[in-house]
């Protein structure tokens, strides 16, 4: 900027450019301008020196600091892990049914557990573990397997119907339809039947003869009331609770086709301890006996 002093004294040097009579003065950058900008060159240059800069094909230059965020990531993995390795060896050494009641263990069971399902169970099971047609609400106190943190340990670790673990829960309804084992007529009795034990609206001519196929064909599995069997993971049919659906069309499909609900074993790919973790999770979600 040119003092008024200057301008008045006349012939200010300039650049001889001239647009429409106005004249471009040549004067010199101003000095904190010019040192600012040399500074941010030569902090420039150390920063590609000391971090992580110049982008090359795969990576970039690592900087002589050997900063990275991945290492960083990394070191945060390795200090959390360190600082709960003492509650997971008390995880793994403890009696399973001796969990819920000791508050420490118990609390850091559930918070890492709420973290495990969330990775691993949730796109079956729902993020709020309400489950979804053919996988189970872990909410209600309904279990085909049995809901004591021993047997929900045993489920997760094992899994159900897969091929992949030797202990896995394993049983199989008959499709009684497809294997002709029972006649269409027979499986719309059946399902009357079915329909009555937990008071849904049904037609009430068919039930007394549903009755006698139900005893023969079902109840060696659900039992003659219809309460279930857990050992043999066959469901409550009368808790009005359904896994596949109370509708009569959906019945009907259950007992033609059968079911062959899957699920995977996780003690090939959690460690005992998270296993714990997700178990006591889901025991105390609502419907842990
Ligand atoms: C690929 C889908 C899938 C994933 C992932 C999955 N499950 Fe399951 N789970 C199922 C199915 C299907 C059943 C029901 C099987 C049956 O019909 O008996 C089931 C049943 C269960 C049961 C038994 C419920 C009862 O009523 O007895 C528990 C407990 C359970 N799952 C917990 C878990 C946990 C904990 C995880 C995560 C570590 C998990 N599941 C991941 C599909 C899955
Ligand atoms: C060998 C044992 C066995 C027999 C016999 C059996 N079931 Fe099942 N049933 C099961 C099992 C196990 C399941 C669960 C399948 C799954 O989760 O994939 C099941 C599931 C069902 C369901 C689905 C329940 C729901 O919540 O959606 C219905 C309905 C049902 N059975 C009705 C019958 C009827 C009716 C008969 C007799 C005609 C019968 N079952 C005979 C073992 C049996």
């Amino acid at each position: 900027m040119t003092k008024k002093s200057e301008i008045k004294k006349g012939d200010p040097e300039t650049t001889g450019h001239s647009w429409d009579g106005i004249q471009e003065f040549n004067n010199p950058l101003p000095r904190w301008w010019v040192w600012v900008f040399y500074l941010t060159i030569i902090w420039g240059i150390g920063y590609t020196i000391a971090y992580p800069a110049w982008p090359l094909i795969n990576s970039a230059t690592a900087g002589v600091l050997g900063w990275s965020t991945r290492a960083n990531v990394a070191e945060d993995i390795a200090a959390v892990e360190e600082a709960n390795a003492p509650m997971n060896a008390k995880l793994e050494a403890a009696e399973l049914a001796s969990i819920p009641s000791d508050p420490e263990l118990s609390g850091y069971a559930t918070s890492a557990g709420a973290a495990v399902f969330k990775t691993w169970c949730a796109q079956c099971h729902g993020s709020g573990a309400a489950g979804a047609k053919g996988y189970p609400n872990l909410l209600d106190d309904a279990w085909l397997w049995g809901g004591s943190l021993e047997e929900i340990h045993f489920t997760v670790a094992h899994g159900i119907r897969n091929e992949d673990s030797d202990e896995a829960r394993y049983s199989e309804m008959p499709a009684f339809g497809r294997d002709e084992l029972l006649t269409d007529e027979e499986i719309g009795q059946v399902v009357n039947f079915v329909m009555s034990l937990s008071g849904e609206p049904q037609d009430a001519s068919q039930v007394e003869a549903g009755s006698v196929v139900y005893a023969d064909n079902c109840a060696a599995c659900h039992m003659e009331d219809g309460s279930g069997d857990t050992s043999q993971g066959a469901p409550n049919l009368a808790d009005a609770i359904w896994l596949y659906g109370g509708d009569y069309d959906t019945l009907v499909e259950t007992v033609h086709n059968s079911r062959f609900g899957v699920m995977p074993p996780w003690n090939d790919r959690l460690t005992e301890a998270e296993i714990r973790a997700v178990s006591a999770y889901v025991h105390q979600l609502g419907g842990g006996e």
